[in-house]
C-alpha cells in the first residue's frame, strides 16, 4: 500500500505529466505560419469545456496592481468582491448607500468578460458601527435587514449572477451563530432574507455560503437540515456556498464528494467560493505539493458532481492574501507565489480541469 505521502508525490507526478499531456501544444504559445499564436488554455477555459466556471476574489485596492489585475482579468472568468459588497462598504450610514467599491468590480469584470458573484448581503462581520452599536427593535431590524437587502440586490439586479445572501450562520456545532439578527429576530431571519432578495431580483442565484462545510460533520449536517426545511417551506434558495478556506495542518475534509453530492441531491447548485490551502510557513516542496494534491482533490470534487457549478479562488496569489494578517506564520495558501508565477497547485488544478475537459468532449 502507499503511504499517503507516496500517494501525494505519485499523484503530483501524474499530474505534471498529464497536465503536459492534455494540454498538449495548447498549453504552450505555439508560433503560426502566418505569426498567430495560440493563447494557452486558461483554467476558466478548461473549466468552461466542462461547463462550469473558474474565478478569483479580488479586492479593491488589488485592481491597482497592473500585473496582477491583467492576470485576473486574462485566466478567470468569475470574480468576487472581496469586501466590496458588504454591509459596512455599502450601507456606511443608515439608508445610506455607497456602491462605489462594488460598482468598480462590477465594471472590471464587465471590461475583462468576467461574471460577478455578489458578496454578501448578510453576515456578523463587516457590519458598519451604526448598526452593531445601535439598540433595535425585532421590528425596527427587520426593516432596516430588508432595505439593506433589496436596495443592494436591485442595484446589482443583472450584474451579479449569485449572491451569498447570508454568510456564516452557523457556529462549528451546528447551533445558529448568535449574531445581531438572530439575537432579535430569531432563526425566521434567514427565510425573510431569501424571500426578499428574491423579490428584490427573481433570477439572481440565491446562497447560503460558509467555511467548515466542506466535509461530512455538525455543521454541514446543519446546513443540510436548515436547507431541506427551507425547500420543504418554498423558501427561494438555489445554492449552497462552500468557502474551502483548508490548512494542511488540519487534515483534508473528510468525503468532500459526498458531501456536495448530498447538497445537490436537494436540488440545489453547489459552489466552491473561497478556495485557498494555507500552511506552515516556510513553505517547502513537499508541503507544495501536498497543497497540490489537495486542489486537485478539491477540483476532483466539484467535477465528480453535476451541480457542482464552478470554483473561486479567495485572491489566487500569495501576493494578495487575507491568511498572513489572520493567521500570523501561515500563509503561501494559493496557486501563485508573490511574483506571479505559478506554484505546484496550478498544475495539479489544470490537470485535473484538463482530465475532466477532455471526457467532457470526448477528446
Ligand atoms: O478598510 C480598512 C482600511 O481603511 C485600513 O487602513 C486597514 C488597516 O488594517 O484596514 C482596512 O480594513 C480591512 C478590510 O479587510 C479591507 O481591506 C480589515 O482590517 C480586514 O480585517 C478586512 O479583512 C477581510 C476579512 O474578510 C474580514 O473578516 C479580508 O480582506 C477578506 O478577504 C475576508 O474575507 C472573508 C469572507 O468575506 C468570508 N469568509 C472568510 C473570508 C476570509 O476571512
Amino acid at each position: 500500500m502507499r503511504t499517503p505521502a507516496r500517494r501525494t508525490r505519485a499523484r503530483a507526478a501524474v499530474f505534471a505529466a498529464s497536465t503536459a499531456l492534455l494540454l498538449g501544444l495548447a498549453a504552450v504559445p505555439a508560433a503560426h505560419a502566418d505569426g498567430a499564436r495560440h493563447r494557452a488554455a486558461t483554467l476558466d477555459d478548461l473549466a468552461q469545456r466542462t461547463g462550469r466556471y473558474f474565478g478569483s476574489a479580488v479586492d479593491n485596492p488589488e485592481l491597482d496592481d497592473t500585473a496582477y489585475a491583467d492576470l485576473l482579468g486574462s485566466e478567470f472568468g468569475a470574480t468576487t468582491p472581496g469586501n466590496g459588497m458588504k454591509w459596512y462598504a455599502t450601507e456606511p450610514r443608515r439608508g445610506v448607500f455607497d456602491f462605489t467599491a462594488g460598482d468598480e468590480i462590477v465594471a472590471y469584470a464587465k471590461a475583462h468578460h468576467l461574471k460577478v458573484r455578489g458578496h454578501t448581503l448578510l453576515w456578523h462581520s463587516q457590519l458598519p458601527s451604526w448598526l452593531t452599536d445601535g439598540t433595535w427593535t425585532a421590528d425596527e431590524l427587520r426593516s432596516i435587514l430588508k432595505n439593506h437587502i433589496t436596495t443592494e440586490v436591485k442595484h446589482y439586479k443583472g450584474k451579479v449572477f449569485a449572491w451569498d445572501v447570508a454568510n456564516e450562520i452557523m457556529n462549528e456545532d451546528g447551533t445558529y451563530r448568535e449574531n445581531i439578527f438572530y439575537k432579535t429576530l430569531g432563526p425566521g431571519y434567514i427565510a425573510d432574507a431569501l424571500r426578499w432578495a428574491h423579490a428584490a431580483d427573481p433570477k439572481v442565484k440565491l446562497y447560503l455560503n460558509d467555511y467548515n462545510v466542506e466535509g461530512l460533520g455538525a455543521k454541514s449536517d446543519a446546513y443540510y437540515a436548515l436547507i431541506k426545511q427551507l425547500k420543504a417551506d418554498r423558501v427561494p434558495i438555489d445554492g449552497f456556498g462552500m468557502q474551502a478556506h483548508l490548512a494542511l495542518q488540519y487534515g483534508f475534509p473528510s468525503d468532500m464528494r459526498g458531501n456536495i453530492q448530498r447538497f445537490a441531491d436537494l436540488g440545489l447548485d453547489v459552489a466552491i467560493t473561497e478556495l485557498d490551502v494555507r500552511m506552515i510557513l516556510p513553505a517547502d516542496t513537499a508541503k507544495l505539493t501536498q497543497q497540490a494534491d489537495w486542489y486537485a482533490q478539491v477540483t476532483d470534487a466539484c467535477l465528480a458532481v453535476r451541480r457542482c457549478v464552478g470554483i473561486t479562488l479567495w485572491g489566487y496569489s500569495d501576493r494578495h492574501s487575507w491568511i498572513p494578517s489572520v493567521f500570523p506564520g501561515q500563509g503561501a495558501a494559493l496557486p501563485w507565489d508573490e511574483n506571479l508565477q505559478r506554484k505546484p497547485a496550478y498544475d495539479a488544478i489544470a490537470g485535473a480541469l484538463a482530465a475532466a475537459a477532455s471526457s467532457a468532449t470526448g477528446h
